[in-house]
């Protein structure tokens, strides 16, 4: 229904044409002129052919024709929307980051919540990892916490993470599955890759197929520091907890719902906000230092790894509340570009492999996905804070520097000369000691694949176990490559016998492998062992 319907008109073809007038806006080109028919182009005679004088029409069409920028390369399926987190109590023994100075500060949020390896369009409860990444727009910058909603990862070396998307993602000769677990591929790169195994204890857990997101935990995975005005640093690792609670579908349940509405996870956090119930998570930290660290037997760098919350208990430091949709899905949701790379002063990185590789590939993959170098313009990604800098131009500049000065250090005092850097030794690095030989060999600290994987095991009750059993079972079966599911099943063998027997007798396994070589194999073990022995017959 149009409030300017009086002057409402058919014309000469009988198509409707709506008129603005009273309140309803007049159509104007991108150039700001008004449009008087947005129903036909300008053509010669009634029949054409159409002018390329049509600035209107050729501007439409040039704008429709250009409405795609390529999707996220993993987690393009995901749904962002706003928030605040509010501080519980000042954390100045811990770190200098602003936002933890003050109890009761707040912080404006965006999260954006996705599937790992689904395409754009896909199903919202597929059985998958979930993104949980969080930004705060702090007083001091932006704070990046890319996160999960589960704590550990399926490698321990970026250099991995191509190969275990790619073997995530649809098989490139037919195109499918998506968004899938179940396919050889999948199953063939896991079997090989034995530092996978907790990870994929808990993808066959009820934890990847979350009832929505408002009943997920996050995790920020890695061992990072928090480092204090002292300069002390603390190794940190994150974890939200959702007030919601905890809870999952059943998968004869995300079956159906994956069927019935394939938006079901997006639909519910819409819902929830717009009735004005906002689901809240806490923020908790847990805080070890480097002589903690050491008593673990595990690498506390190694993000295949939890640290047991009865070694080091969770301290719940503030909360997170989601409140607000956004206006718009792909101004917000689509171009927001979270970087783990994005930290400010009080937050600092460690080693862990995983996390140095993923601080190149954010910035990196989204200088594509967003067309250029100015994307931290997108008001979803600039600061609340004010930005200055020398950067200039590049494709969709809305920031220069102002005045003469686009370098430094320069001749022009006071204002005219733009900004200046921090008093010296305020804002620097962590002071890492690093030193060693340059190698390409994994640290022998990260070898011990299965414990864990055992302990979450373990840790389910009864149900969970079956869970986990009928997930193994129905995976693979979807596998058409016999020795892939025996080599997985050797490797639960591992984990708990008990399992690995209930999933070889689901998948009628004629008979029983050994278990998988537990120690990471060397090169020279490689050559020399026939039980090593990976390539298919
Ligand atoms: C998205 C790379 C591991 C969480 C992405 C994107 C890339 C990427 C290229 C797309 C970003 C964009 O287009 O804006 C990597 C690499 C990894 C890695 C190279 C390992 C070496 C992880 C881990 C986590 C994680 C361990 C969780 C702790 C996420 C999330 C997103 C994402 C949540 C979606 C961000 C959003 O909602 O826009 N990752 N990733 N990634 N990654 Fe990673």
């Amino acid at each position: 229904l149009n409030a300017g319907a009086t002057q409402d008109y058919r014309g000469e073809g009988g198509e409707l044409h709506q008129v603005a007038g009273g309140d309803v806006p007049q159509m104007t080109t991108q150039g700001g002129a008004p449009i008087g028919d947005d129903q036909n182009t300008l053509k010669v005679g009634p029949r054409g052919p159409t002018l390329i004088e049509d600035q209107a029409f050729r501007e439409k069409i040039f704008h429709f024709d250009h409405e795609r920028i390529p999707e996220r390369v993993v987690h393009a399926r995901g749904f962002g929307v706003h928030g605040v987190f509010e501080t519980y109590e000042s954390l100045s023994d811990i770190t200098r980051a602003d936002m933890f100075q003050r109890a009761g500060e707040q912080t404006e949020m965006f999260v954006r919540f996705s599937t790992v390896a689904g395409n754009k369009g896909s199903a919202d409860l597929a059985r998958d990892v979930r993104g949980f990444a969080c930004r705060f727009y702090s007083k001091e910058g932006n704070w990046d916490l890319v996160g999960n909603n589960i704590p550990v990862f399926f490698i321990q070396d970026a250099i991995k993470f191509p190969d275990l998307i790619h073997a995530a993602k649809q098989e490139p000769d037919r195109g499918f599955p998506q968004a899938q677990t179940a396919h050889d591929n999948f199953w063939d790169f896991m079997s090989l890759t034995p530092e996978a195994m907790h990870m994929a204890l808990w993808i066959m857990s009820d934890r990847t197929i979350p009832r929505s997101f408002r009943f997920m935990e996050g995790f920020g995975v890695h061992t990072f520091r928090m480092i204090n005005a002292e300069g002390k640093s603390t190794y940190v690792k994150f974890h939200w907890k959702p007030k919601q609670g905890l809870q999952s579908v059943v998968w004869n349940e995300a079956l159906k719902l994956n069927g019935a509405d394939p938006d079901f996870h997006r639909r519910d956090l819409w819902d929830a906000i717009q009735m004005g119930d906002y689901p809240e998570w806490e923020l908790g930290l847990q805080l070890f230092d480097d002589e903690f660290a050491d008593r673990f037997d595990f690498d506390v760098l190694d993000a295949t790894k939890i640290i047991p919350e009865e070694e080091v208990p969770i301290r719940v430091v503030g909360k997170m509340t989601l409140n607000r949709v956004v206006d718009n899905f792909f101004q917000e949701t689509e171009q927001v570009a979270f970087q783990t790379g994005n930290i400010v002063p009080g937050i600092d990185f460690t080693n862990d492999p995983l996390l140095q590789g993923r601080n190149f590939s954010y910035l990196d993959t989204q200088l594509k996905r967003l067309g250029g170098p100015n994307f931290t313009h997108i008001p979803v990604n600039a600061p609340r804070t004010e930005v200055r800098h020398f950067q200039q131009d590049g494709h969709m500049s809305m920031r220069n520097p102002k005045g003469r000065a686009n370098y430094e250090p320069n001749s022009w005092g006071g204002a005219a000369g733009g900004p200046r850097e921090a008093p010296r030794g305020m804002y620097q690095s962590f002071p890492a000691e690093e030193a060693g030989q340059k190698r390409r060999i994994r640290s022998e600290t990260f070898a011990d694949h299965y414990s864990q994987a055992r302990q979450f095991y373990l840790s389910q009750t009864q149900t969970e176990q079956q869970h986990i059993a009928d997930a193994f079972a129905f995976e693979l079966s979807k596998v058409e490559t016999v020795a892939i599911r025996a080599r997985i099943v050797s490797h639960l063998l591992n984990v708990d016998e008990d399992l690995a027997k209930t999933v070889a007798k689901s998948l009628r396994l004629k008979e029983m492998p050994a278990p998988a070589e537990a120690a990471m194999p060397t090169r020279m073990d490689l050559k020399t062992s026939p039980k090593l022995s990976i390539i298919l017959n």
